[in-house]
C-alpha cells in the first residue's frame, strides 16, 4: 500500500498563519529512531517547523519503547510533569506512538491517568497519524488507535534522515521468533519484510544525497525475504538477505553496508562468505548471545546452544578476515545459577567482543518469561552486572593497547560531541577514534594511526 499526503494538507489550512512548532522524543532502539525520521517527515508536510525545546512545541511526540520496565517509567515520568501545561494550554497536544501503545494495559493506564493526551497510536497505524491529529485538532476528539497486526506494509511515507553521512534504513519489521523474555513479537508483529525495490529505491535516494553508511534495520535482519516464500510471486520466491545485499552493493555512493540485529541461529553459510568478498560490509558483526548457558538460552528460546555459538564465530573468524563481535547480554534471567553466569563470562572470555550491551532482566508483561517461577534477587542481578562490566573493561583495554600504532582507513564523519576541536570515525571493527581535521575532510576516507588508548575510544593521527 502507497501512502498518500492528505491530512497533512488540511492540517496545514486549518492552520493557516498559525506557525505550530513540534518536538519528536524517542526512547529505545534504532528502529524506533528510524520510524520518528518518518514522523518527522508527516509532521514536517503539516507545515509546522521541528523544535529542540519541548516547552517551546505545540505538538509533543512520544516515540515509546517497552524494552524493558525502565523504558516505560520514562514516559510516564515525562506525561506527569506536562499534565499542568496541557490544562491551560488549548493549543498543545500530546501524542503517543511505539511499543508502548501496542499493549492495552498501556493504553489503559494512560487512558485513566494521563487523560489529556490527544493521540495513542500502536506500532502498525503510522499511516493513520495525520488523520488522528487532525482530528484532535479539529473535533477535539481523543483518538485512540491500536490494531492487532497489519497484513501490508505502508510505503512513500515522508521521510526526513538525520543530517550527517550516515543513515539507517528498515527491511524488515516484526519478529517470529518469541524469545521468553521478549515483548518485540507482540508489539511489532511478525515479521514482514520490505520489497526489495522500495529498498534500494531508498538507498539510491540516500546514496545521491551523499550519505556513506548505511545500516540496514530490523529484528531479525538475517531472515529478511522468509515471508516472500509463503506468497504467490514468483521473482521474490529465492530473494534473501544476501541477495538484497548484493543489489546495494551495485549502488554508487554507498562506501559502507551494516546491519543489525542478526540472530546466531539464521546466520548462513551463503552470507558468511559473502561478508567475506565484500570489503564495504562492515567487519564489526552484531552477534546478540543473551546467555552463555545452554540451559537458560533453552527457556529463553534462542535455538542455540553455548557451543553453537562459540562454533559461529569460530567459523567467522576463520572466514571473515579481520571480524570483530558486539553483542547483547541479559543478566539475571530466571533461573540463573552462579554457574550458568559463569558460562556466559566464559562466552565473554572466549570472543573478545568488542562491544557488549548488558542488560539486567526485566520482567514483561504477557511474554513467557514471566511467569517463570525462579526470578532473581535484584541485588544478585546488579552483582552479576558490575562483574560482567569489569572483565569487559579489562578485556578492552588490552585489546585496545593493539590497536596502537595500528593504521586503518576511516570515515569521517564529523565533529567529535566530546572532544572540542576533535574530529570523529569508526575502525572497520567499530572503534571509535578521535583526531584533528578540516570540515572539509567530513565525508571522505582517511588514513589513520592509533596514537593512544583511553579505554571507550582511541585517539589517532591522521596520515
Ligand atoms: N529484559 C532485559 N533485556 C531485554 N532485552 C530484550 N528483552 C529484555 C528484557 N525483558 C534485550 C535483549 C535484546 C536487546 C535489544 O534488549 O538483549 O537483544
Ligand atoms: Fe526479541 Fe528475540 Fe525477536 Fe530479538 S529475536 S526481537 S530478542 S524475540
Amino acid at each position: 500500500m502507497k501512502y498518500t499526503v492528505n491530512y497533512e494538507n488540511k492540517i496545514k489550512s486549518l492552520l493557516k498563519e498559525k506557525k505550530y512548532k513540534y518536538y519528536i522524543d524517542t526512547m529505545g532502539c534504532a528502529l524506533n529512531e528510524n520510524d520518528s525520521m518518518k514522523y518527522n517527515g508527516i509532521l514536517s508536510k503539516m507545515g509546522m517547523t521541528k523544535t529542540d525545546d519541548i516547552n517551546n512545541a505545540n505538538v509533543i511526540l512520544f516515540n515509546t519503547c517497552s524494552i524493558r520496565e525502565n523504558a516505560e517509567d520514562k514516559l510516564y515520568g515525562r506525561l506527569g510533569t506536562l499534565k499542568k501545561r496541557k490544562l491551560k494550554d488549548n493549543e498543545l497536544y500530546i501524542c503517543v506512538v511505539g511499543c508502548m501503545t501496542q499493549q492495552k494495559h498501556v493504553i489503559d493506564k494512560i487512558k485513566k491517568s494521563y487523560r489529556f493526551v490527544d493521540v495513542l497510536l500502536g506500532t502498525h497505524s503510522m499511516h493513520n497519524f495525520a488523520k488522528s491529529l487532525y482530528l484532535a485538532m479539529k473535533e477535539k476528539q481523543k483518538i485512540v488507535e491500536y490494531v492487532e497486526d497489519k497484513k501490508e506494509l505502508v510505503e512513500n511515507i515522508p521521510i526526513i534522515y538525520d543530517e550527517g553521512v550516515k543513515a539507517s534504513v528498515s527491511i524488515i519489521y516484526g519478529c517470529n521468533n518469541f524469545c521468553s523474555y521478549c515483548i518485540v513479537p507482540y508489539v511489532r508483529g511478525r515479521e514482514k519484510s520490505r520489497l526489495p525495490d522500495d529498498i534500494i529505491k531508498d538507498i539510491r535516494y540516500l546514496a545521491k544525497s551523499g550519505y556513506k553508511e548505511i545500516t540496514l534495520l530490523g529484528q531479525n535482519v538475517n531472515s529478511y525475504g522468509n515471508d516472500f516464500r509463503k506468497q504467490d510471486v514468483e521473482e521474490l520466491k529465492e530473494y534473501n538477505f544476501v541477495k538484497l545485499l548484493k543489489e546495494i552493493d551495485k549502488i554508487k555512493g554507498v562506501e559502507i553496508i551494516k546491519f543489525m540485529s542478526p540472530h546466531p541461529k539464521d546466520f548462513s553459510d551463503e552470507l558468511i562468505e559473502y561478508i567475506n568478498e565484500n570489503p564495504k560490509i562492515s567487519r564489526q558483526i552484531h552477534l546478540p548471545l543473551q546467555s552463555g548457558s545452554t540451559s537458560i538460552l533453552k527457556s529463553m528460546n534462542r535455538k542455540y546452544t553455548k557451543e553453537e555459538y562459540l562454533e559461529l564465530v569460530r567459523k567467522m573468524k576463520e572466514k571473515i578476515s579481520d571480524v570483530s563481535f558486539s553483542t547483547d547480554i541479559i543478566v539475571g534471567f530466571p533461573g540463573e545459577t552462579e554457574e550458568d553466569f559463569l558460562e556466559t563470562l566464559d562466552v565473554v572470555k572466549k570472543v573478545n567482543f568488542s562491544q557488549i550491551y548488558m542488560f539486567i532482566y526485566s520482567i514483561r508483561k504477557g511474554t513467557v518469561a514471566e511467569k517463570m517461577e525462579n526470578q532473581i534477587d535484584e541485588k544478585i542481578k546488579s552483582e552479576r552486572l558490575e562483574r560482567l562490566k569489569k572483565l569487559f573493561e579489562d578485556t578492552i583495554n588490552s585489546e585496545n593497547e593493539a590497536y596502537i600504532g595500528k593504521t586503518f582507513n576511516i570515515l569521517i564523519e564529523g565533529k567529535s560531541k566530546n572532544n572540542e576541536n576533535m574530529y570523529t570515525g569508526r575502525t572497520s571493527s567499530n572503534k571509535v577514534v578521535v583526531f584533528t581535521a578540516n570540515e572539509r575532510d567530513v565525508g571522505k576516507i582517511k588514513k589513520v594511526k592509533i596514537t593512544k588508548n583511553n579505554l571507550w575510544y582511541l585517539t589517532g593521527q591522521i596520515l
